[in-house]
């Protein structure tokens, strides 16, 4: 049985990668190693954690004792890496955070399992899942390609750019066999309230001011989680060793329309006269910084290894609001306790 270490899986899209191989692979046992951290939650993984091939680990990527006792307790036969700091507001506050556990942790990881894996790599990887942010930002043409030079601008996308970097060295220098994809903005189901899709459909909801940052026209390149899921499933298994696959939904929306959108779909779904959540849009501070257009191109993984996104934006988008609707217990859990200062630090109000 092969032995996969999934780091981040309480996450929202590392969820969405543990469920996906514990359900299709029996053949595979998913060891999940996460810190809990404010956006790490089991109850993600509530309908597979009794799965026979399932095994939950607590812990920290920055302890580097720890880890390197983990690899030579399970002898690990691949790495799906997505424990991360995630969130760029969060970046500019605590950046710290981010260098630790995303560079730190990550050549903790490396180190791991260079030493597990030494004399013997056949069949072996180490699979880093980063982000379309490294590569910079974008004026109102082109695209992001795997070859587009880095040039990331906030002390995640920095931190995701200084791992991705160090996954490479280790491949050049030792041999590591390692993949690499680079993603754009995810949504869909378990994303944590910090990110704007969920944010606003929390606040529209709650007949709360949906904040946009500057004058809203930055524009992001969406795709459905269960998409990036997929893509994570097939380059793990037919992605060339050595490689970086973009990843992206050809789906690029200026945040107010995305907002406009995602305001008339809930006017519909609440009963609520048209126009009605539209009224909450509400113009505030913009981000340091601001990228302001990422677009990936994605014809690689799509010549290469035969993936596209299964789903238009308008009908995800649609089901991601039915599933916030319908999980409300989830939503309430964690919107309590530490999200609710970080909310008020943020945005100054309740
Ligand atoms: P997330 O913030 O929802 O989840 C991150 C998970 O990592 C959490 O469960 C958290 O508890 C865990 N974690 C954090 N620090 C840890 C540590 N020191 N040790 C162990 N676990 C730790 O993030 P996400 O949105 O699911 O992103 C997952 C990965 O995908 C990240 O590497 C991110 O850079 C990348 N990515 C995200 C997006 C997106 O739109 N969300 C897009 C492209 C790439
Ligand atoms: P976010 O979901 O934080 O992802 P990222 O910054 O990694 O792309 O933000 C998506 C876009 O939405 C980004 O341009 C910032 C903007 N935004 C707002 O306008 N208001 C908000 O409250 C948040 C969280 C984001």
């Amino acid at each position: 049985m092969q032995k996969i270490l999934v780091t981040g899986g309480a996450g929202f899209i590392g969820s969405h990668v543990v469920r996906l191989l514990v359900n299709k692979y029996p053949q595979y046992h998913i060891y999940n190693l996460d810190k809990l951290t404010y956006a790490g939650n089991l109850e993600n993984l509530r309908d597979v954690e009794h799965a026979p091939n399932y095994t939950f680990l607590k812990g920290d990527i920055v302890d580097t004792n720890f880890i390197n006792q983990l690899f030579s307790q399970h002898q690990f036969d691949a790495v799906i890496h997505l424990a991360a700091e995630s969130h760029v507001d969060r970046s500019i506050v605590s950046p710290m955070d981010f260098i630790y556990t995303n560079i730190i942790g990550t050549v903790n990881l490396l180190n791991a399992a260079k030493t597990t894996w030494l004399g013997n790599m056949a069949g072996k990887l180490f699979y880093h899942v980063s982000t379309d942010e490294v590569y910079g930002s974008l004026g109102d043409e082109g695209f992001f390609y795997e070859t587009t030079a880095y040039d990331p601008r906030s002390p995640y996308s920095s931190s995701k750019a200084s791992s991705d970097h160090l996954v490479s060295a280790y491949h050049h220098t030792y041999g590591l066999p390692i993949v690499m994809t680079n993603c754009s903005n995810n949504y869909g189901s378990y994303q944590f309230p910090e990110k704007l899709i969920p944010l606003a459909i929390n606040n529209i909801k709650n007949k709360k001011a949906v904040p946009i940052y500057g004058d809203g026209k930055y524009t992001r390149d969406w795709l459905w989680v269960e998409d990036h899921a997929a893509a994570i499933d097939l380059v793990f298994h037919t992605g060339k060793v050595g490689q970086t696959y973009n990843i992206g939904g050809h789906n690029e929306w200026k945040n107010i329309d995305l907002i406009n959108l995602l305001c008339s779909i809930m006017d519909k779904k609440l009963n609520r006269r048209e126009g009605e959540s539209a009224e909450l849009i509400t113009y505030v501070k913009d981000r340091a910084g601001h990228d302001r257009r990422y677009a990936i191109d994605a014809t690689k993984i799509k010549n290469e290894l035969n993936w596209q996104p299964s789903i238009q934006f308008e009908e995800g988008l649609e089901r991601t609001v039915d599933w916030y609707l319908a999980n409300d217990e989830w939503l309430q859990h964690v919107t309590s306790g530490q999200y609710q200062q970080y909310y008020d630090q943020q945005y100054g109000v309740k």
